[in-house]
């Protein structure tokens, strides 16, 4: 038979990631080499120090996702790589990579939207899943809520006018000396903490628009933060975080309702970082008339497989780059 094998490539933040595929959704290879644990040293990716990581990482993460697929150099139908948004020094290393391939190999390039590889990610968890349905992306750099028609047809609803969800969880749990990715962490110690005891302001724009806004909650409890310490009073950073998250999954939940009534579709995918939060996975699942899919924890955040997925429907489209294909830090979906 004829079977579409797929390398990916994604460099557009802190992971430097390659993967294998047949025919889009099936994974023969998956690997991320993550450089978290360089930035946590800064609290947060330094630009710089992600490009010359992606740098040394590069070649060896894609020899390695080469040998673990057990497919050969000369057996790869076509190249996907992600050309925005993201970091344009970290974007240009894997990009770079991927066009010398792609002329060795002389093979085609599709040049991917990273919030698009997000998406896809679900058609991989979820074999089955075909579009139409409505897509919640919340990540470090991303709040959007979109309304997937076609693998390739996609439609903005609502989007963040200040903060990603991901970039609050973030700084929140800096600002409590947690640490970075502050995600991960924040959910944990919420699991232990009452997301009642704390009232933070659940920022919801209204009722004439899909939009989100992040930055005013952040405030709050930074404020909350700073009064605390300026008169002395304890902070019970478990009902900190619980108060906080339930302020974010609140509000992501209304706009998914809003969302869902305005457009009459009752299937919602969850994708990128902050789909991996165990709140927002739990509030959203809980809801009778919700369809819900969200990916595994992997395949939330960054990876090359979700790129590779979406490139493979481009690459079935015939939407294919050349290699003068550039890097876009603020492309939009
Ligand atoms: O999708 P991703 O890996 O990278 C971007 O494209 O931005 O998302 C990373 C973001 C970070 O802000 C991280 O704190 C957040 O996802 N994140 C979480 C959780 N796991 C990762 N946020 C909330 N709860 C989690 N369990
Ligand atoms: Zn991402």
């Amino acid at each position: 038979e004829n079977k579409i094998i797929t390398l990916a490539i994604e460099t557009s933040c802190d992971e430097t990631a390659c993967a294998v595929l047949e025919n889009g959704r099936k994974i023969l290879a998956n690997e991320v080499y993550t450089q978290i644990e360089i930035h946590k040293t800064f609290g947060g990716v330094v630009p710089e120090v992600a490009s010359r990581n992606h740098l040394e990482k590069i070649a060896e993460s894609v020899d390695r996702a080469l040998n673990q697929s057990g497919k050969k150099m000369s057996e790869i139908d076509h190249i996907a790589v992600t050309y925005g948004p993201g970091l344009v020094g970290a974007l240009l290393v894997g990009l770079s990579y991927a066009k010398a391939l792609a002329y060795t190999l002389e093979i085609p390039i599709v040049a991917v939207n990273h919030i698009e590889g997000h998406i896809a990610a679900n058609y991989i968890a979820h074999q089955t899943l075909e579009p139409p349905f409505l897509c919640l992306i919340v990540s470090g750099g991303h709040t959007h809520l979109v309304k997937v028609n076609g693998y390739t047809e996609f439609e903005v609803i609502g989007r963040t006018r200040d903060d990603a969800a991901g970039e609050a969880f973030d700084k929140v749990s800096r600002t409590l000396g947690l640490g970075y990715p502050g995600g991960p962490i924040v959910d944990k110690l919420a699991k232990k903490g009452n997301p009642y005891a704390i009232d933070f302001p659940k920022a919801m724009m209204g009722h004439d628009t899909l939009d989100f806004s992040f930055s005013g909650l952040k405030s709050a409890v930074l404020n909350y933060l700073n009064k605390c310490r300026m008169k002395g009073d304890s902070i019970v950073v478990e009902d900190v975080c619980a108060s906080f998250q339930h302020a974010v999954v609140e509000t992501l939940k209304g706009k998914v309702l809003q969302a869902m009534e305005q457009t009459g579709c009752h299937k919602i995918v969850l994708a990128g970082g902050v789909a991996a939060n165990s709140a927002l996975r739990h509030a959203l699942g809980s809801l009778e008339t919700i369809d819900i899919y969200y990916p595994p924890l992997d395949l939330c955040t960054d990876n090359a497989a979700m790129i590779g997925c979406a490139g493979y429907y481009k690459f079935l489209k015939g939407d294919i780059s050349g290699l003068d294909v550039n890097a876009v830090p603020n492309l939009k979906i």
